[in-house]
C-alpha cells in the first residue's frame, strides 16, 4: 500500500504563536512524545531566528533519533549554513528552504521578479544539497500563486536537488477543489515530479486546512505538514489528529499507510496544550473534551445501544478511555440507567421510572450532575460535606511563594500553609494537604471577563482521577482566590 509521510511542525510553525514559546527542555519533551507518536519528520525550528532556537534544534537532534529532524531556512546562504550546523548531531537530517511563489510575495515582499525568484530558488536548493542529501523546498504562498509559474518553480528546484517540494497554502485562502486541482496541475505539468515527494502545508484561515490537505493527498501529495491540536500562525495549521483519523476512518478510499500510533494522540494533545498554555476548544474534532461526549437523550440512547450509532471513531483508538454520557436535563432514562450501572447500582424498570422523575428535578436545578448526585438519587447514604474557601493569604516574589489557606468543610475550618514555585502552585499544594484527593491537574485556564487590570478573573480547572475528568470553575477579582475556588469546586466532585 502507498505510504503517506507525516511531517510535524508543532515545534516550528506551532511554536511561533505568541504565548506558545517553549524552552529547550520542554521542546525535547514534546519532540520525544512526537517520536513515540510515530511522526516521520519533525520540524524542530528555524535555527537562524535566535540562539535559543538554534540550541533547541541541536538538542532535539541529539535526543530524538527515530524521525528525520528538519530545520527551516529562508533561501539565504547564511540561513542554510546555520541550519546545517544546528543539525550536526541529527541521525537523519533535512534542510527546509524556500521562497515566495505568488506574485503578491514576489512583488510586495521580495520586490523582485519571477525570473529572479527562479534563480534564487535554484541556488538555494543546490546550496542546501552541499550539506544534506534530504532537501525540502517550500514555495511560500503557493495557494495564491499562478499555477504555470508554480510548476516552473517546482521543476526548477527538483532539477537542482530538492527531494521534497512543499506546496503551502500559507494564507489559508484555497478551497478544497481548487487546492486539489493545483496539486493535480503540478502532477500534469512538472516533467520531473516523479523525482520528489510533493508535500502539502495548509493554514486554517477559512477553516479549510484539513479539507485542503486531504484534497492535496487525493491528488497525489504524499507528505502532510501538520501540528498537534492544529496550533500555528493566526487560525492555525492543519491538525495532525484530524488528518490522521480521516485517513484511518476513510482508509478504503485513501488506501494510504502511515506510522502514527493513534492511541497516543490524546496524551500528546494534552501535553502540547499544557506546555504551550494553549487550551483546546471543547468541540475540537478528535481531542476536544466534548469530542466523545453525548448529552442529548436521543443520542445517548443510540450510543448506549451501539456505540457506532453516533460515533465514527472508537475513543480508545485515539487514547481516550471511553465516551461519556453526560447527564443533563436533556438526558433520557437510558443514560441515567447507564451511569447508575457504572456505579454498580441496578434498578427495575419501575424503580428507574421513579428515580428518573427525581433526576429531572435535580437536573433542572443543577448544570451538571456528578457521582455524588447519582448516589443520592439512588437513596444511598452519601456524605457530601459543604466545602468552600474561607480565606487565602499568599505572599510571592521571584524566589517562590507561600500560601496559607483555610477551607471550611461542613462548618469547620481546616488550615494549611505550603510553599511553591509560584502562588498557584503554593495554593494548590495547601488545598491538597487539606483535601487529599490524589488527583492530577489536567488543565488550568484563567480568563478575564471584560478586560482591564481590575477585571474579574474566571478560572476553569480540569483534574483527573482513575481516568475520570472532573471540572471546576471559580471567579473573583483576585485570580488566585478564583483559582482556589475553582480547585475546590473540582475536588468536591471527586469521590
Ligand atoms: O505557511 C508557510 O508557508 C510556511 C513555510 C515557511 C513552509 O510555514
Ligand atoms: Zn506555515
Amino acid at each position: 500500500m502507498d505510504r503517506i509521510h507525516i511531517f510535524d511542525t508543532t515545534l516550528r510553525d506551532g511554536e511561533q504563536v505568541p504565548g506558545c514559546q517553549l524552552n529547550t527542555i520542554e521542546k525535547i519533551e514534546v519532540a520525544e512524545a512526537l517520536q513515540d507518536l510515530g511522526v516521520d519528520i519533525l520540524e524542530a525550528g528555524f535555527p537562524i531566528s535566535s540562539p535559543g532556537d538554534f540550541q533547541s534544534v541541536v538538542e532535539i537532534s541529539k535526543a530524538v533519533r527515530e524521525p528525520v529532524i528538519c530545520a527551516l531556512t529562508r533561501a539565504v546562504d547564511k540561513d542554510i549554513e546555520v541550519a546545517a550546523e544546528a543539525l550536526k548531531y541529527a541521525r537523519l537530517k533535512r534542510i527546509h528552504t524556500g521562497i515566495g511563489a505568488s506574485d503578491q510575495h514576489i512583488l510586495h515582499k521580495f520586490n523582485s521578479t519571477r525570473d529572479k525568484i527562479l534563480e534564487k530558488a535554484a541556488h538555494a536548493a543546490k546550496y542546501a544539497r552541499n550539506f544534506v542529501d534530504d532537501v525540502e523546498f517550500y514555495c511560500e504562498d503557493a495557494g495564491r500563486a499562478d499555477n504555470a509559474f508554480l510548476a516552473r518553480l517546482v521543476e526548477t528546484v527538483i532539477a537542482n536537488g530538492a527531494t521534497v517540494v512543499n506546496i503551502p497554502d500559507t494564507t489559508g485562502y484555497c478551497l478544497p477543489d481548487e487546492f486539489g486541482s493545483k496539486i493535480q496541475y503540478l502532477f500534469d505539468h512538472v516533467s520531473n515530479i516523479d523525482k520528489a515527494i510533493i508535500s502539502v502545508h495548509c493554514h486554517n484561515d477559512l477553516g479549510m486546512a484539513t479539507a485542503n490537505t486531504l484534497a492535496g493527498v487525493s491528488h497525489g501529495a504524499r507528505q502532510v505538514e501538520v501540528t498537534i491540536n492544529g496550533i500555528g500562525e493566526r487560525a492555525g495549521n492543519t491538525s495532525l489528529e484530524e488528518v490522521v483519523m480521516a485517513l484511518k476512518s476513510r482508509q478504503p478510499e485513501f488506501k494510504l499507510q502511515n506510522r502514527i500510533n493513534t492511541r497516543k494522540i490524546y496524551p500528546v494533545s494534552r501535553l502540547v496544550s499544557r506546555l504551550m498554555r494553549m487550551p483546546v476548544q471543547p468541540n475540537k474534532a478528535i481531542v476536544g473534551r466534548n469530542a466523545f461526549a453525548h448529552s442529548s437523550g436521543i443520542h445517548q440512547d443510540g450510543v448506549i445501544k451501539q456505540r457506532e450509532n453516533y460515533e465514527i471513531i472508537d475513543p480508545q483508538d485515539v487514547g481516550i478511555k471511553e465516551s461519556s454520557i453526560v447527564l443533563t436535563a436533556r438526558s433520557g432514562r437510558a443514560a441515567l440507567k447507564f451511569n447508575l450501572e457504572k456505579l454498580g447500582i441496578h434498578f427495575t424498570k419501575e424503580e428507574l421510572d421513579e428515580v428518573y422523575e427525581r433526576f429531572l428535578t435535580m437536573a433542572d436545578a443543577k448544570k451538571d450532575l456528578d457521582e455524588y448526585d447519582l448516589l443520592e438519587l439512588a437513596g444511598q447514604q452519601v456524605e457530601r460535606r459543604p466545602t468552600h474557601v474561607e480565606s487565602l493569604a499568599v505572599s510571592c516574589g521571584s524566589n517562590g511563594a507561600e500560601a496559607e489557606v483555610s477551607v471550611n468543610i461542613d462548618g469547620t475550618n481546616f488550615k494549611a500553609k505550603e510553599t511553591g514555585v509560584g502562588p498557584v502552585d503554593a495554593t494548590f499544594k495547601a488545598i491538597d494537604s487539606i483535601m487529599n484527593k490524589g488527583i492530577r491537574l489536567e488543565e488550568y485556564l484563567v480568563q478575564s471577563v471584560h478586560g482591564g487590570t481590575d477585571d474579574v478573573g474566571k478560572v476553569h480547572i480540569q483534574v483527573s482521577k482513575n481516568g475520570i475528568i472532573y471540572y471546576g470553575f471559580g471567579s473573583d477579582k483576585d485570580v488566585i482566590f478564583a483559582t482556589a475556588k475553582a480547585y475546590i469546586d473540582a475536588l468536591v466532585k471527586v469521590i
